[in-house]
């Protein structure tokens, strides 16, 4: 097996990069193709985006697929994508293994289409003793619905007299969550050009940084991905201090 030296220490590496990959549809269009061509090209840009956050030591990754607003395009379209998550799952999960990455679903599995389905948890359960990487799919994914959903299951639980409402707090609350598994976002990438969040991981997201490229989904390749990484390692990441104060802090911890 190839082993490649991640280029940045892990001490200003993001820990978890988070990709809204926008821009497949688009990118088939101006090539006079279908929409769902643009889909299956996006396939391989994730091959890629895997591998490149696995070999630069990132340990996890998550890629929103297809959000709970998604299921209002055409069928032909929802359908076209929800094959290719059959395809991906069937003809990655032998590489996911070997290279130790752990699958993991945010959203609401039990809303995809039983065929779908049952591939995402076959991959899952293939690859459930991977330790290097967390690659997680968001899909039928909301973030308000997944925030709404926990504080209702909270609720549930309060009214039953198994919660105090003075136990929840952040991270009591984020246990609820299809994300639960997750440590919160340090990087957060956008293609497809607009500058916005479509509901993915607001909570999560609180204190990541964002970037948002120009580019189409299926032209992101490996240089675009380790150029965010560089960048993100040259932030001061001051969580509501000080510059002043995180220096002394880093100082201190060395
Ligand atoms: C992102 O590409 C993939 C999904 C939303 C499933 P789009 O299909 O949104 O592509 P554009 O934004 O229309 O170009
Ligand atoms: C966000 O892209 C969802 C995914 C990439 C899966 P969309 O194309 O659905 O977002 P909007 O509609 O432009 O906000
Ligand atoms: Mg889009």
């Amino acid at each position: 097996m190839k082993v490649v030296t991640p280029l940045f220490d892990s001490s200003v590496r993001p820990r978890h990069v988070a990709i809204i990959m926008d821009g497949n549809g688009r990118w088939a269009e101006a090539r006079g193709l279908e929409r769902a061509e643009g889909h299956a090209e996006g396939a391989t840009a994730v091959r890629e985006a895997v591998r490149t956050c696995r070999e630069q030591g990132i340990e996890f990754l998550t890629l929103y697929a297809f959000s709970n607003a998604n299921w209002q395009r055409p069928t032909l379209e929802v359908e076209a994508l929800m094959r290719l998550l059959v395809e991906f799952a069937e003809s990655e999960k032998a590489e996911l293994r070997e290279h130790g990455i752990r699958v993991n679903v945010v959203g609401e599995v039990e809303d995809l289409p039983t065929h779908t389905r049952r591939a995402v948890e076959h991959v899952i359960d293939y690859c459930a003793d991977g330790e290097r990487m967390t690659l997680s799919l968001a899909l039928s994914y909301g973030g308000r619905q997944d925030i709404v959903n926990a504080a209702r299951a909270l609720a549930v639980r309060a009214r039953a007299g198994l919660v105090l409402p003075e136990e929840i707090d952040e991270s009591f609350f984020h246990k609820e969550m299809t994300t639960q598994s997750l440590p919160d976002v340090d990087l957060l990438i956008r293609t497809g050009g607009e500058a916005r969040l479509s509901d993915f991981l607001l909570f999560e997201a609180a204190y990541a940084e964002l970037m948002f490229l120009p580019v189409m989904w299926p032209d992101f390749k490996e240089d675009l991905l380790i150029d965010c990484i560089r960048q993100y390692a040259t932030k001061e990441r001051r969580f509501g201090r000080t510059s002043a104060q995180v220096a002394a802090a880093t100082a201190s911890a060395r």
